[in-house]
């Protein structure tokens, strides 16, 4: 996978004078079938996560409330795509480094994953991930 395949899906929004109301499903606006969902809040200012990439593990990052950037690297080239509205979600196919960083306060992410969580499916060191992308293994 390349960071051409990294995606910005608009998602249905649902305008209300009483709230807006968004949603996703499994295999339609998610492009792959939930296997877990995770979430992450109370980052202090200026910490980063996930400097990582996945083997097998595919996933969509909503920005629920607040923003912060998400940094894509596929070994040649490295974007960045800053998250803010609650209907867009950012979909990273497997084999990719990611990390997300300049959370604002109050920030939540929520991130739905093709995978249960498995601590093998974590690739931790750039160099090794630039290694095995120049090789083809991921
Ligand atoms: P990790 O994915 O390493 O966070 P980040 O890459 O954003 O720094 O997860 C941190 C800890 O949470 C790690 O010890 C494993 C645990 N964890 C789970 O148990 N299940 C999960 O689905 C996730 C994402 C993490």
């Amino acid at each position: 996978m390349s960071i051409h395949d990294v995606k910005m899906l608009e998602l249905p929004k649902f305008n209300d004078p009483r709230g807006n109301l968004s949603f996703v499903e499994n295999l339609s606006q998610i492009p792959f079938e939930i296997q877990r969902t995770y979430w992450l809040f109370d980052v202090p200012g200026g910490e980063a996560r996930g400097g990582h990439a996945y083997r097998n593990t595919a996933e969509v990052v909503i920005a629920i409330s607040g923003s912060f950037d998400v940094v894509v690297d596929d070994g040649k080239e490295r974007r960045t795509f800053v998250l803010n509205r609650s209907y867009y979600g950012l979909y990273i196919p497997k084999g990719l480094w990611r990390e997300m960083i300049n959370f604002s306060t109050n920030s939540f992410a929520l991130e739905f994953a093709s995978t249960h969580y498995d601590k093998n499916d974590y690739i931790r060191n750039y160099e090794e991930f630039s290694k095995m992308k120049a090789n083809g293994e991921i």
